[in-house]
């Protein structure tokens, strides 16, 4: 049995390093588990930190599974507004970026009754302290300035029932959901350990990208209001990078510390065109913050102009948008069920 104990970052991204190679390598063993929260439309943050990555490992032939954490909405608010808006807009997003339904799976929780059901042996693996001690349940609590909800508490878990729930063994995350991973691990080893071998332990893929920032140098973040969604129009692009603030500097220069604003417009235009942003700083070195919003915005329109025309082409055919997650909920239930049956056959509860 591997140690279970929170590894250090180092050995994360060592392991990382290892492990991506050994995914390029064999492809065909590997099942990838990742998702998002339906609560809006994703933005150039989400694409160069995750969307691009699984589209990259799909077309290396892994088997990428992706899951639409309707239910983790409302760990944190009272409403399902807007839900079904926000899940069909994730299929599009996803279809867009280049997901191929054919080759990878993209379903939601609530229509995943097997997945949910493996919840309840899961929690009685975990402690409440285990729980509470969870740096992004911590995080995520203080940042919701509201009482922690059961379900909040416990999405950790939920989150590892994903993962196992279809047997994944690698979930590409960004450092902050280490943890998560980790506790996914600590789930599958007490599992195996109380009652049998069932699964295998799943290893995070640190996303190495750095972190995209939004138009005020924040992260890029929807609670922040500095993101700029993908399927936005050419000319809604162009007005909202117009309007953001930068400061009264004549030059351009990079320091994301003491020029925050100016610094991010650099970010968002070089991963655009696949440059450094210091390279693009110094060839604007005697332009000014007009000319630098001028070329983000066509960076951006340039570089998501095919993503764009994807995305209104399949907007047109709401029906076969249905069809590609009623498909994926199809084959995700499949695979739950046989590890749900795999599971309540190891516990002595297959009646
Ligand atoms: N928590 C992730 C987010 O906030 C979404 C998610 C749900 C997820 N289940 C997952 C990510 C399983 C990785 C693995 O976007």
């Amino acid at each position: 049995m591997t140690n279970s104990s929170s590894p250090s970052l180092e050995h994360a991204r060592r392991h990382s390093q290892q492990l991506s190679r050994a995914v390029v390598e064999h492809s065909g063993n590997y099942r990838v588990l990742t998702g998002d929260r339906p609560t809006g439309p994703l933005h150039l943050g989400h694409y160069f930190g995750s969307l691009a990555e699984r589209v990259r490992l799909q077309d290396l032939g892994v088997d990428v599974v992706v899951v639409i954490a309707d239910y983790q909405v409302i760990t944190d608010r009272d409403s399902t507004a807007n839900m079904r808006e926000n899940v069909y807009g994730l299929v599009l997003d996803y279809l867009a970026a280049g997901l191929d339904p054919v080759h990878s799976t993209i379903f939601c929780h609530s229509n995943t009754p097997a997945l949910n059901q493996l919840m309840l042996p899961f929690l009685s693996l975990v402690s409440e302290a285990e729980l509470h001690r969870n740096p992004t349940v911590k995080a995520e609590a203080a940042a919701a300035k509201r009482p922690l909800s059961g379900l909040l508490l416990s999405y950790p878990v939920h989150q590892a029932a994903d993962i196992l729930c279809c047997k994944a063994n690698v979930v590409p995350v960004g450092k902050d959901n280490l943890p998560h991973v980790e506790l996914s691990r600590t789930i599958a080893r007490r599992f195996n350990e109380r009652y049998g071998e069932v699964f295998p332990l799943p290893q995070a893929l640190l996303t190495e990208t750095p972190e995209l920032p939004g138009l005020d140098g924040r992260k890029m973040s929807k609670s922040y209001q500095n993101s700029i969604p993908l399927r936005l129009s050419a000319a809604a692009t162009a007005q909202l990078i117009r309007k953001t603030p930068t400061d009264s500097q004549r030059r351009i220069s990079y320091d994301p510390v003491a020029r925050p604003g100016i610094s991010a417009l650099l970010d968002i235009a070089a991963v655009c065109l696949g440059i450094t942003p210091q390279v693009l700083a110094a060839q604007l070195a005697n332009y000014g913050a007009g000319r630098l919003k001028e070329l983000v915005t066509e960076a951006v329109n340039e570089r998501f102009a095919p993503y764009r025309a994807r995305r209104r082409l399949l907007a047109e055919d709401p029906e076969a948008i249905r069809r590609v997650l009623a498909e994926g909920n199809q084959r995700a239930n499949e695979q739950a069920e046989t590890t749900l049956a795999q599971v309540r056959s190891a516990m002595g509860m297959d009646y």
